[in-house]
């Protein structure tokens, strides 16, 4: 079911969200079997300060993991990157860890951080741009899944891309594959990509960080329930759905879903959606690859590889790559 943009203009009750209706993906998500709600909707801002406390949670190692690598191999990461070399950061976010990098990179030419969120982009630029008088900062507010132009005032010379955080963990592997190939089709031939990406490990150790004892992780899971209640003015009893976060070894991923405790229908935006007891959304998938099989997927959307490193536990990974010339 899509909805009418047409409509949707004319139409107060129904939200735009960052990149798309989502009313329009709300139901689309819910009408499907089995039901699903998009992964992206998690960060408004009550989703994105729950996101900060995942990040510090002590089951939660994948962030001050990828932070220590950044801050041990920063030398060795920087010397992949050519002087002058022109950095783009894909979903810059809060710039935390480029901060990492920055203090190795003297001679980056420019540092351009892309990210949808308009207002948040510019702040973090402003910041940045005090911190580094030296950086010529050039942010582009754009959806990175799909190809953007650099900005034109970017020198000519030699491109890197920076994409931490194992965000690229969320896209299925097909997706994922053609996100890279957009990255190589915007950097250019002879790129370097610095990448993180976490690793499959003990089924224990993945479920604890994505169910966490502080129930964090479940609050933000559920906080999708609540903002579409808030913003879509929905109906449902986020009490009468549990959380779950289950790793799934053949597809070699973390799933998250929302569980009906009850046999019910919730509404939403004028529809409604029956539930039988113990039925799911499916909110997330984050998958966890082998350093051979993240090389492989690499490879497929023409990245080669030159080094990977990881922590001394195994955990993540942060990958270089080169775009073939
Ligand atoms: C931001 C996509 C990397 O998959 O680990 C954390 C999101 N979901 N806890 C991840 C998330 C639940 C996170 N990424």
């Amino acid at each position: 079911m899509t909805l009418d943009p047409r409509l949707a203009k004319s139409s107060p009750a129904v939200a735009l969200a960052e990149d798309g209706l989502f009313l329009a993906d709300v139901w689309d998500g819910l009408a499907g079997t089995p039901k699903t709600l998009p992964a992206k909707y998690f960060y408004d801002s009550a989703g994105s300060a729950l996101f900060e406390e995942i990040t510090v949670l002590p089951e939660y190692y994948p962030t001050r993991t990828e932070l220590g690598i950044l801050d041990d191999r920063g030398p060795e990461i920087a010397a992949l990157l050519p002087a002058g070399a022109a950095l783009v950061e894909f979903g810059s976010g809060s710039t935390a860890k480029l901060r990492r990098l920055l203090r190795h990179l003297p001679g980056l030419s420019a540092y351009v951080p892309v990210d949808v969120s308009e207002a948040f982009l510019h702040a973090q630029a402003e910041t940045l741009r005090a911190d580094f008088p030296d950086l010529s900062v050039q942010p582009v507010a754009a959806d990175f899944t799909r190809s953007f132009a650099l900005p034109p005032s970017l020198s000519e010379g030699a491109r890197a891309g920076f994409f931490p955080g194992s965000t690229i963990g969320n896209f299925e592997p097909g997706e994922a594959t053609r996100l890279l190939d957009v990255f190589g089709r915007i950097l250019g031939e002879g790129a370097t990509l610095i990448i993180g990406v976490d690793l499959v490990k003990d089924r224990d150790v993945l479920e604890a960080a994505y169910d966490d004892a502080a129930g964090v992780t479940a609050a933000f899971n559920l906080n999708l329930l609540h903002r579409i209640n808030r913003d879509l003015g929905g109906a449902i009893d986020p009490d009468s759905f549990a959380h779950r976060a289950l790793f799934n070894a053949e597809a070699s991923r973390i799933e998250m879903h929302l569980v009906s405790r009850q046999a019910q229908t919730i509404r939403v935006g004028g529809r409604s959606f029956a539930f039988a007891e113990g039925e799911s959304i499916h909110t997330e998938n984050s998958y966890k690859y082998t350093l051979e099989g993240f090389r492989a997927l690499a490879a497929r959307a023409g990245w080669a590889p030159v080094t990977a490193w990881t922590d001394p536990n195994g955990l993540f990974s942060v990958h270089a790559l080169r775009r073939a010339r």
